[in-house]
C-alpha cells in the first residue's frame, strides 16, 4: 500500500430504508437512510440511527429527511450529505490523508437514465472518484451465492422499503424484470392507518413499523405464532392514553391487499419469463431478499399460491450489500457493472 497511491474501495447499498457500506468484505456502516438538517442553514446535524431517533420528535429548528423514496433519490442535497457522512464514519477512524475513492453503488433495475445520473452525481459529489453501478437484483443474486454467469435461470424477489424488484437472471444479465412501488413502507402505512381506523389509536411511523416487525404476517395461521404485541398511544378522539394488544391475525388481514399486489407482481414476472428459464426457476425455486422477506409467513403464502418453492436469503437485509461487495472485488471480471 503506497502512501500516495492508496485507493479506498467501498461497496454501498443505498436503500430507501437502510444504507449499508462494505469495505474489504466487512460491513462497516449499517444505518437507516435518514438525515437531520438544520431547518434554517441546512447544515447537517445527524445521520443514520441518530437522525432516526429524532424522527417525529423534532422542534422547528430541525428537520429529518429520508433522502430516498421508492428506491430512488428524492432529495439530492440530503442524499449527498448522507452518503458523505456515512463514508466519513469509516474514513475517520482509518486515515490521515483523504484517499482516492472507488465505489460500487447499486441501483434499482427499473432506474431511468436520470435516476442513474442522480446516484452517480451524489456518489461523485461525496468524494467518489471512480464510481461503478450494479443493478440491485444482480447484486442480491451474487450476495445469495448464486452463479449469475451460468446459463441457468434464477428469480430474485427483493422486497425493500420502497420497491419490490423481481428479476430473472441468466448468463450474467437481467433477462426480465418487474419493479413495483409497493414494499415495506407501504405495509407500515397500512398498519398506521389500520390502528387509527380499527383501534382509534394514533401511532407514528416508527411504532407502526415495530408492530409489523413483531406481529406482521402474510397469513392468518402461522405455525409458530408470535405473542400479541402491546401498543401504547393516544386515543384519536379523546387524546387519553390507551393500550392495545395487537394480534398477528388482524395484521395479516390489514396487510392482505398489499401482499396480494406483491403476489400479483411475481406472477406477472413469471408470465414474462421465457420457457427454458421458467423450467430452471421451477426447479431452483425463487429467492426472497430485502427486509420484506422477513415478513412472517410470506414465503409460505407465495409458495402455496404459486406452487414453486420460495427460499429466504440467509441474511435478507444484507444480501444486496454483500453482493455489491463481491462485485467490487471482481470489478474487472464482471461485465455487468455499469461505468
Ligand atoms: N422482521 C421484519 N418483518 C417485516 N418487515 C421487515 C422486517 N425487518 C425489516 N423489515 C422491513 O424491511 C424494509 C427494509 O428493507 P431493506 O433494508 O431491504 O430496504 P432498502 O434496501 O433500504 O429499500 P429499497 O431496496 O426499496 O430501496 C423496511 O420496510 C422494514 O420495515
Ligand atoms: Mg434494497
Amino acid at each position: 500500500m503506497g502512501l500516495f497511491s492508496f485507493t479506498q474501495e467501498l461497496a454501498m447499498d443505498l436503500g430507501t430504508a437502510n444504507t449499508i457500506i462494505i469495505q474489504n468484505g466487512k460491513i462497516m456502516v449499517d444505518e437507516p437512510s435518514v438525515v437531520a438538517l438544520d431547518n434554517r442553514t441546512e447544515k447537517l446535524i445527524a445521520i443514520g440511527a441518530e437522525a432516526q431517533r429524532m424522527q417525529g420528535k423534532t422542534n422547528p429548528n430541525i428537520k429529518t429527511i429520508r433522502p430516498l423514496r421508492d428506491g430512488v433519490i428524492a432529495d439530492f442535497y440530503a442524499a449527498e450529505q448522507m452518503i458523505r457522512g456515512m463514508i466519513k464514519k469509516i474514513s475517520n477512524n482509518n486515515h490521515v490523508f483523504a484517499p482516492s475513492l472507488r465505489i460500487v453503488v447499486c441501483i434499482p433495475s427499473g432506474s431511468t437514465e436520470v435516476e442513474i445520473r442522480a446516484v452517480r452525481d451524489s456518489a461523485e459529489h461525496a468524494g467518489g472518484r471512480d464510481v461503478y453501478m450494479i443493478y440491485e437484483p444482480m447484486a442480491a443474486a451474487i450476495g445469495i451465492g448464486l452463479d449469475v454467469e451460468a446459463p441457468e435461470g434464477n428469480m430474485i424477489v427483493d422486497i425493500g422499503g420502497g420497491t419490490t424488484e423481481i428479476a430473472v437472471i441468466s448468463l450474467g444479465g437481467i433477462v426480465s424484470n418487474k419493479s413495483i412501488r409497493i414494499a415495506g413502507d407501504d405495509l407500515t402505512t397500512d398498519i398506521l392507518d389500520y390502528m387509527g381506523r380499527q383501534h382509534n389509536m394514533k401511532v407514528g411511523e416508527r411504532t407502526a413499523e415495530l408492530i409489523k416487525i413483531n406481529v406482521g404476517s402474510a397469513i392468518v395461521t402461522l405455525e409458530d405464532p408470535p405473542e400479541d404485541y402491546v401498543v401504547f398511544g393516544p386515543n384519536r378522539m379523546t387524546a387519553l392514553p390507551m393500550e392495545v394488544p395487537v394480534t398477528y391475525q388482524e395484521i395479516a388481514h390489514c396487510l392482505d391487499k398489499s401482499v396480494s399486489k406483491i403476489e400479483m407482481a411475481v406472477l406477472s414476472a413469471l408470465e414474462n419469463t421465457p420457457p427454458e428459464l421458467y423450467a430452471d426457476i421451477v426447479r431452483n425455486g425463487i429467492y426472497l431478499a430485502g427486509g420484506g422477506a422477513l415478513l412472517k409467513g410470506l414465503d409460505k403464502r407465495l409458495q402455496d399460491k404459486i406452487n414453486i418453492p420460495f427460499h429466504i436469503a440467509e441474511d435478507p437485509l444484507h444480501a444486496v450489500a454483500k453482493g455489491t461487495g463481491i462485485a467490487l472485488n471482481n470489478i474487472n471480471r464482471f461485465k455487468f457493472l455499469i461505468r
